[in-house]
């Protein structure tokens, strides 16, 4: 698969994921590793010039379904989701989105990579979830005007030093008011600085621990505005 927008060729592989006995058929990556290592010999033999900013946005971390999204989308297959409106941030293949539409949600998918869309538009036809999913191009540096949604959640998006400003931010900015959102990821090196960066932008979070089913834990963050203190009454 290639898209006019990306530079790299990238080889598919059929895969299916089960969560919670329901079955969901994908392409993707055959792995971060391989993708990655193949996209550098593509850059390379091409004498590409990019910059670290460039390859990393350019990462085939998009292409492959990570553990915390399986432990999101187990979440999202219990929850009381027919009718609601969903953003997803940081989709990639965007499990978690395919499980909830099959829950009765609407679901609008983003991602910053050139390549997720194409992708996530394959896969959606393939599961039969193309009128329930939609993508859209959304780079958290860079957001623009965006609506709010009821639910919005987020697997595995907290890779690097600056994401858990931008990310608390995006989700300040797309949660409506009395929205509940979340954010699974699998304990890296900045999940901690997500607490001021919550606190920064006015929300709440709590913590604790889910798994998938089968075997692959993960943190799930449950994002809310924090409520004022009503100002006390006269008497
Ligand atoms: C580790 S992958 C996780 C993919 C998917 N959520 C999952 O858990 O399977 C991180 C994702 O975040 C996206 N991403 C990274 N930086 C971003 C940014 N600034 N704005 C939007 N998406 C971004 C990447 O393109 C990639 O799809």
């Amino acid at each position: 698969m290639r898209s006019a927008a990306a530079p790299v060729h990238w080889t598919l592989v059929r895969r299916t994921v089960q969560i919670e006995g329901e079955t969901y058929a994908f392409e993707a990556l055959p792995s971060f590793e391989r993708a990655s290592a193949e996209a550098y010999r593509q850059l390379s033999r091409n004498e590409v010039r990019t910059t670290q900013t460039a390859r990393e946005d350019l990462s085939p971390m998009f292409g492959v379904i990570w553990g915390s999204a399986r432990v999101l989308a187990r979440r999202l297959h219990h929850a009381e989701l027919d009718g609601v409106d969903a953003l997803e941030l940081g989709c990639g293949l965007a499990l978690p989105a395919w499980v909830a539409a099959r829950r009765g949600a609407t679901v609008l998918a983003t991602d910053q990579h050139p390549d997720a869309g194409p992708l996530l538009a394959r896969n959606l036809a393939r599961n039969g979830l193309q009128d329930r999913v939609r993508f859209q191009t959304l780079d958290w540096r860079r957001p623009g005007e965006l609506p709010r949604f009821e639910r919005v959640w987020a697997s595995d998006v907290l890779f690097s030093r600056e994401l858990p400003a931008l990310v608390a931010r995006t989700f300040a900015r797309t949660l409506a008011p009395h929205g509940v959102g979340w954010l699974a990821d699998p304990g890296r090196t900045y999940l901690p600085e997500l607490q001021d960066a919550c606190a920064e932008v006015g929300l709440a979070m709590e913590v604790d621990v889910d798994d998938d089913g089968a075997g692959t834990e993960a943190f799930v963050v449950t994002l809310t505005h924090q409520r004022r203190a009503l100002p006390a009454g006269k008497g």
